[in-house]
């Protein structure tokens, strides 16, 4: 029998394209098949905290008859990349109970899947997550929402980048996202025709990625090179480069700069290098056509959990397939980093590019 549910859905973390493909497969599914009232919550667990809720129903969501969903970038609910927990999880976890929620589906990467997970615990909620992030990063599932729009993103801006270090003889280094994790660097680096790609999990010389750009002269005679280096990446003294902003917070970056000085002083001055940090460019645009798909079926999957009453659950991509696994499972495993034998690590060494 199906009983009528009150559905929340949030957002949470940083976002990224594919966002409101969820929403939108969320929304068809549980309205049109299960007659459902979905509620959308703004910015997070903030939101809860502060008992919002945004109605949401398929005619509110298309522009002038135009169902803009599936192909907008970002959140239409926000989001917040901070988690309000410890003191505020008594608050939140009330917020859930005064919005009347049967359910809650939390669109979220493994650090807002973690926090969520364990204040749904405590609260007794009936949580289902679908993964996203750009990083790639999220255990027991191939894919994340957003990665592949990302990886496309950046490896179209190494291609650009290519025709102006051509004319000038340049080495461009490119910072991309990846904190711990370096899928975006390796996978984008390797689309995109990089010729050294410097990732978090492997340490790396600046003395071997002089080496190759020499050898890229010598042999092919191009005087110009692409480096990507994930922001997580370390120096060899195994230090991060980091900055602290006006709130206080402390940010990575800098690893590009300091690749490229290293650059310029190991070649003896022979090289010269431009550093282009990509920033949150790589998490912005429209959804690529594969994110599109997997948010269609992450969302429709996500409902069919909650109408079998399947809770703390993550759905996931496996072998080219939507499936399900335990969100304890997930948090249990933290997040996943480049196996630096995996078989694209070693396809990139394979073809000449320097990857530490
Ligand atoms: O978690 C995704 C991520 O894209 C990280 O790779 C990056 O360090 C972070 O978000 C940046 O977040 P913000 O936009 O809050 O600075």
């Amino acid at each position: 029998m199906n009983t009528r549910k009150r559905l929340g859905i949030l957002t949470s973390g940083g976002d990224c394209p594919g966002l409101n493909a969820v929403i939108r497969a969320v929304l068809a599914h549980a309205i049109e098949t299960h007659g459902w009232e979905v509620v959308g919550i703004p910015y997070s667990s903030k939101g809860l905290m502060e008992r919002q809720s945004i109605p949401l129903d398929i005619q509110t969501l298309k522009f002038k008859g135009i169902d803009t969903m599936l192909n907008t970038g970002g959140t239409i609910l926000k989001s917040i990349n901070k988690g309000y927990s410890g003191g505020d999880d008594d608050e939140i976890i009330a917020g859930y109970r005064d919005l009347g929620l049967d359910a809650l589906i939390a669109i979220g990467g493994d650090g807002s899947l973690a926090i969520l997970r364990s204040i749904a615990n405590k609260g007794g909620w009936n949580l289902v997550g679908v993964p996203k992030t750009i990083d790639n990063d999220v255990p027991l599932t191939e894919r994340s929402v957003g990665f592949d729009t990302a990886i496309n993103t950046v490896s179209d801006a190494l291609e650009k980048l290519n025709f102006t270090a051509s004319s000038h003889d340049r080495v461009m280094v490119v910072e991309v996202m990846g904190r711990t994790a370096g899928h975006l660097a390796l996978h984008a680096g390797v689309a995109g025709g990089a010729d050294a790609i410097l990732i978090p999990e492997i340490p790396s010389s600046i003395e071997k990625v002089c080496e190759k750009i020499n050898r890229v002269r010598e042999i092919l005679d191009r005087h110009h090179a692409i480096v990507v280096v994930a922001e997580g990446a370390q120096t060899p003294a195994g230090e991060s480069r980091t900055y602290t902003d006006a709130l206080g917070e402390v940010r990575l970056r800098g690893i590009g700069e300091y690749v490229a000085d290293q650059i310029c002083h190991v070649s003896g001055k022979e090289l010269e290098s431009r550093v282009m940090v990509l920033g949150q460019i790589q998490r912005g645009g429209w959804p690529s056509v594969f994110d599109r798909l997997l948010a269609t079926e992450f969302g429709k999957a996500a409902v069919d959990l909650v109408a079998q009453q399947q809770y703390d659950r993550m759905v996931a991509w496996q072998c080219g397939k939507v499936t399900s696994v335990s969100l304890g499972d997930v948090i249990a495993k933290g997040t996943v980093l480049v196996n630096p034998h995996d078989s694209l690590v070693q396809t990139a060494r394979a073809i000449g590019i320097y990857v530490g």
